[in-house]
Parts: C-alpha cells; sequence; structure tokens
C-alpha cells in the first residue's frame, strides 16, 4: 500500500485568471542561443532569413506567449543600433558579460520576424548599464514611433515600415549583481530605471514596464533592493522582476526536490514588498510580478575560454530528477497567478535549454522540455488551488517538505480540467486521491508521466528519446473520486474533460 495525498478539486478554489504571458521564454546573446541555436544560415533547415526551421518547430510546439530578448546580462553592455542595418557594415565587437566576439548578424529586427514565424510576442530590454535614458528613448521611438522622425525613419530605411509597437519592455537586467556591467546600487538604480521609464512612456504611453528586482533571493541585499527600487518607481512601473535558479548539489536530491518551496517563499516576499509600498505610498496601483528568468541550472560564471563567436555556455544534459524540479516551479508559478502575470523560463536554445542542437546537426528536447510544453499546452483558462495534503519528510533548509505538490487549471472554454502534480518521494510511489465532485461530469482522458527508473538519465544527440512522457498513468474519476498513481519522482499531468452525452 503506498502512501495518500488528499486534493480537493472545486471551482471555488479559484486563484486568478491565467495570464497568457506565464508561458514565455528568453533568448540572450549567450553561447549559442542565437548563432547555432534560433539562426544557423547555411544549416539544412534553415529559411531564407537563416532561422533553423528544426528549432521554430519545436519552438512553436512550445507554443511561448513572449520571448525576452536581448539579455540577460549582455544587454548590459549593448549598443542596439550595433544590430541593425545592412547585415555588412555591422561591427564585430567584444561581448564583455560572457566573454564572447558578437558579430551583431543578428539583432533587433532579426529578432521580430523570428517572434513573427514563431507566434511569440518580444519581451524587450533596455541597457541600463553602459547607457541609459538616452539610448532607451531612441530604441522605442525606432521601434514604436509610426514614421516622420529620425529613429522611426530610419527603421523604415532597414525595410519595416510598420511601426513594431512592442508593449513590454525590462528595464536593465539584474542591477544588483556585482558581475552586472554597470551594477549599481538600488537607489542609483531606482533613480535611473524611474526617469528612464517617464522617457519611455513619453515616446509611446501603452508601454508596460518591468524593473529589476534581486538576482535571487540569496543576494545580501534581498529584499531591501525591492523595497528602494520600488520607492522610487512606484507610478512608472506595472512589473518587477524575479529571476531564480536552482542546482542539484551532490548528495542532496531531497533538498533539490523541494527548492520550489524556495520560489514560492520568495513570490509572498516581493508581494509584500510591492503591497507595503503601495500602502506607504497611499496607491491605487498594484504592482505585479514578472519571474523573466527562472530554471534549473549549476551558475557557473567562471569563463576563461579563448576569444571566439558563439563558445558553448551552459549546454548541460537535464536529468528526470532536473525535469521534476521544474515541473515543481510551474507549478509554483501557477499558484501565484493572482500576481505573476509574465514568467520566462530561461533560456530557451542550448543556453541551460529544453532544446538543444548540433551545428548543422539536428535538434533535440531536454527533459525540461515536457513540463513546460504539458503546462503550456494544458495550463491555460483559470488557476485552482488544489488543497494538498501530503505526508511530508524532513528537510534542514525547508523543514516538512510535501511529497506531492499540484496545481490544476480550468479552461472553461474547451470544458476541460488538468491537474499537475509532482511526486517528489524518493522512493515510494504515492497515492493521489481527490474529492472531484464538483467535476462529477468530467472523465478521465489522459495521465501523462514523465519518470524513470534512473532519475539521472537524460536526452542526448545520440539518445534523443531516452526520457519522454508516456500517457500510461492509472487514473480514474468514479462516484466523485479521483484515484491515481504517481511513480516516485515523477511529473503527472491528469486531463480530464465534461463527458459529452
Ligand atoms: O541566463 C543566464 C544569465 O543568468 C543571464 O544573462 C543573467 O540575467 C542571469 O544571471
Amino acid at each position: 500500500m503506498s502512501e495518500v495525498a488528499k486534493i480537493t478539486l472545486h471551482p471555488e478554489l479559484e486563484i486568478a485568471e491565467i495570464d497568457p504571458r506565464v508561458y514565455g521564454s528568453f533568448v540572450e546573446h549567450l553561447g549559442r542561443g542565437v548563432y547555432g541555436g534560433i539562426y544557423e544560415p547555411g544549416h539544412p533547415t534553415a529559411d531564407e532569413n537563416g532561422f533553423r526551421g528544426d528549432v521554430l518547430e519545436l519552438v512553436k510546439k512550445l507554443r511561448l506567449s513572449i520571448v525576452r530578448y536581448p539579455g540577460g546580462n549582455f544587454v548590459s553592455g549593448y549598443n542596439w543600433e550595433d544590430g541593425v542595418g545592412p547585415v555588412e557594415k555591422r561591427p564585430r565587437k567584444l561581448e564583455l558579460a560572457f566573454r564572447a566576439v558578437e558579430t551583431n548578424q543578428f539583432g533587433l529586427n532579426e529578432f521580430m520576424a523570428w517572434c513573427k514565424k514563431a507566434g511569440t510576442l518580444p519581451m524587450m530590454a533596455v541597457n541600463l548599464g553602459t547607457r541609459g535614458l538616452d539610448a532607451a528613448r531612441n530604441i522605442v521611438e525606432y521601434c514604436n514611433h509610426p514614421e516622420g522622425t529620425y529613429w522611426s525613419d530610419l527603421r523604415r530605411s532597414h525595410g519595416i515600415g510598420e511601426a513594431y509597437k512592442i508593449k513590454l519592455w525590462c528595464l536593465g537586467n539584474e542591477m544588483d549583481g556585482p558581475w552586472q556591467i554597470g551594477h549599481k546600487t538600488a537607489e542609483e538604480y531606482g533613480r535611473l530605471a524611474n526617469e528612464t521609464a517617464k522617457v519611455m512612456r513619453q515616446v509611446d504611453r501603452d508601454l508596460e514596464l518591468v524593473a529589476c528586482g534581486s538576482s535571487n533571493s540569496g543576494m545580501p541585499t534581498y529584499p531591501d533592493w525591492e523595497a528602494t527600487v520600488l520607492d522610487h518607481t512606484y507610478e512608472h512601473v506595472d512589473y518587477i522582476s524575479l529571476h531564480s535558479y536552482y542546482g542539484h548539489e551532490k548528495g542532496q536530491t531531497g533538498n533539490f526536490l523541494a527548492k520550489s518551496l524556495d520560489m514560492e517563499n520568495m513570490i509572498k516576499t516581493i508581494i509584500a514588498v510591492c503591497d507595503y509600498t503601495k500602502a506607504k505610498k497611499r496607491s491605487r496601483k498594484t504592482i505585479n510580478l514578472s519571474f523573466d528568468e527562472w530554471n534549473v541550472w549549476f551558475a557557473d560564471r567562471a569563463n576563461k575560454i579563448p576569444w571566439s563567436i558563439a563558445p558553448a555556455w551552459g549546454e548541460s544534459m537535464y536529468t528526470l530528477v532536473d525535469a521534476v524540479v521544474f515541473g515543481s516551479l510551474m507549478i509554483a508559478l501557477l499558484k501565484h497567478t493572482d500576481r505573476i502575470k509574465i514568467a520566462c523560463q530561461s533560456e530557451m536554445v542550448n543556453v541551460i535549454a529544453p532544446i538543444m542542437t548540433k551545428n548543422g546537426g539536428p535538434c533535440w528536447r531536454q527533459t525540461i522540455f515536457y513540463p513546460l510544453f504539458h503546462a503550456s499546452v494544458y495550463g491555460r483558462g483559470r488557476a485552482l488551488n488544489l488543497n494538498v495534503k501530503s505526508p511530508v519528510y524532513h528537510d534542514d533548509e525547508f523543514d516538512a517538505v510535501p511529497f506531492i505538490d499540484g496545481v490544476a487549471t480550468v479552461d472553461d472554454e474547451n470544458e476541460s480540467v488538468t491537474i499537475f502534480a509532482v511526486n517528489r518521494n524518493l522512493e515510494e510511489k504515492m497515492t493521489l486521491e481527490g474529492d472531484v465532485r464538483e467535476f462529477a461530469d468530467y472523465k478521465v482522458v489522459e495521465h501523462i508521466i514523465l519518470t524513470s527508473d534512473d532519475i539521472m538519465a537524460g536526452n542526448t544527440v545520440e539518445n534523443p528519446n531516452n526520457v519522454i512522457p508516456q500517457s500510461n498513468g492509472d487514473a480514474t474519476m468514479d462516484a466523485g473520486k479521483l484515484t491515481a498513481t504517481l511513480p516516485r519522482v515523477s511529473w503527472n499531468v491528469i486531463r480530464m474533460e465534461r463527458k459529452r452525452s
């Protein structure tokens, strides 16, 4: 007999309508994210723009609503003007954030053309490291002003007649990090972000702006950073950013599997800071959260390689356990969709990514591809809290960690409900029992499971389908009760649909 976790599926446990922009990703000029990733002229599948068709196909499967660009740390040393206009005239420059040679063959207009092909929307970032207000207002004028001014006419001379009307912009990146080019104190950044926000909005009043929060919850300035930055920017920004990456330390798998608890703590803390500032300012406006970098990853910032174009970076293989942790992070995000309106899994191709490629060769899906894919495809509509009551295990960092975690989504249009759940138990399968009386006229149509006998197994170019989801789960619904077995260390997707008479 396996241990039992209980859930309640009830329409009144609604968290919020899910903003489709929580299904976002991130493309940075880093490693082979752009060159050899989404862009590789000469590749057998490349189109007339040099965009890899095989990568585009996988990206489209993910149904990403937004993609953040061009960085990341990269943006803090980037002159966006280097990446527009005739390609043969674009300068080669040293890229200092990750130590590479940037050829600028791919820039803003190529990215916008790629977004169109991928069926996604851009989330742009401006450089507040080496630059400031002036470059920021100019890029908005270049992108969004119709015509008749220097920057808008420059865009038109580059063959882009219609203004892009890019709505969502990040005011810099991780400005609290000492590694950041042009790193600033919270006071310095808050002032600059506020003035930049004002001037960008003077060019286009419809923008939505994201101020930089902390790079992670371990930063010494966290969460004072957010309080100071919001004190400066409250009335001129819409979102504060959160970033978080979680690594698997040797011998610490139980702790690794619990890391979504840290993510949830961080989310709750930053909501508190936003609302404290709202009260302090007697404001009627609410600042929401943009979790615009999240993933599973061992951070290694040391980079002593020789100068070269698109050197491989962050190309490690993700394992099954990484995918389960990734799925639990996705669940944490969905549990807070009342305040998280934007989220970007970081990054999209080759760099700590769900999609991998070989230059000139094939592409394949890492294990973490699947939870993102399932959530994006089946997790639309409204998010519902499941009131999970699960047996727990002890962890020094988190005390009591529930073996089972989960969330549900209801898509009213398609009359479908999906439960996303992880089993963190390293030894045993668990039974999930649900009170689903409120959905008695629904039936289980599929129980997808991602698991493996070897929790450190993953997918490689030689063996791309080593760890893939199977529709072999045993979830059933009977007389208002759901029963399902969740294998040890697994990601589960239980799909239900209203019975047709
Ligand atoms: O995604 C890799 C890097 O991680 C990004 O450039 C930076 O924002 C973060 O520290």
